[in-house]
């Protein structure tokens, strides 16, 4: 069996790519931060399927303290998949530097932190990294400036990373279009969906699975280091 962390692993996307793994040969190691009960739960319904399976862990991303203990906590891994991110608008005109402080350390620094951190055990595995990156890292979205800068930044981390752990240790991305609605503060109003619906090529959302599927396939693709895949319906071709 093969170890994988996700961090942001309890729910929606996260919680997807946790579940294809397990159901891929993988062990998995679901980090949480708020998401206490999900986390649990998901744990438990891995380990009644395979024992000993899956385990949690707790860190708020945006301590580097908190970052270092899930390094530490992490014995042996295959794979980490770096998907834990916040997503909220940053209008230029009333955005802060405590946006920039919160949006950066959580959707850049942590995976910079846990990529470094974690690198001499990938080496000892021959392992790989997969960071969710987002289309918008290339084509920014109107009034979320420091989440489409994040995005670039974990694009360029990827690329970067590819190149510093070579040959021992692979780095991909998975670059999702329009996957889950947004909630809370990034909530939409439905007739922002269907504009944004119409803009797809193949008309739809995708689902969490495609990404996961996605994940899959990097985390045994190994001939492809890099490499940073649009999972978007061809909505790319419509910006
Ligand atoms: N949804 C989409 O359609 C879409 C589109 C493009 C790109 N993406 C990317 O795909 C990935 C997953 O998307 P999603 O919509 O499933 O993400 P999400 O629900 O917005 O967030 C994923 C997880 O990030 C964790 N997180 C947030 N702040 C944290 C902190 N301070 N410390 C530790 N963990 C923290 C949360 O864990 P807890 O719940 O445990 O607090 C949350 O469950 C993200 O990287 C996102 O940018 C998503």
């Amino acid at each position: 069996m093969k170890t994988a962390l996700i961090t942001g692993g309890a729910q929606r996307i996260g919680a997807e790519i946790a579940k294809t793994l397990h159901e891929n040969q993988f062990n998995v190691i679901i980090h949480y931060n708020e998401s206490e009960q999900e986390a649990k739960s998901l744990c438990d319904k891995f380990n009644k399927k395979r024992q000993n399976s899956a385990k949690r862990i707790h860190a708020n991303l945006a301590s580097i303290n908190e970052i270092n203990h899930l390094i530490e906590s992490v014995k042996n891994i295959d794979l980490l998949v770096n998907n834990a991110s916040v997503f909220y608008p940053t209008p230029l005109e009333n955005c802060s530097l405590n946006d920039w402080d919160n949006i950066m350390n959580i959707n850049v620094r942590a995976p910079f932190i846990l990529s470094k951190g974690l690198s001499n055990k990938l080496k000892d595995t021959q392992g790989c990294i997969v960071n969710i990156v987002d289309i918008h890292a290339e084509r920014p979205l109107k009034n979320y400036a420091i989440y489409n800068i994040s995005k670039t930044a974990i694009k360029t981390l990827t690329k970067t990373l590819a190149k510093e752990l070579a040959p021992d240790v692979r780095a991909c991305g998975v670059s999702p279009g329009s996957i889950l609605w947004p909630e809370q503060k990034a909530k939409l109003e439905p007739h922002k969906k269907q504009i944004m619906l119409e803009r797809i090529a193949l008309k739809k959302q995708g689902s969490p699975a495609d990404i996961a599927e996605a994940v899959l396939f990097l985390a045994n693709a190994n001939y492809i280091t890099g490499e940073v895949i649009n999972i978007d319906g061809g909505r790319s071709l419509h910006q």
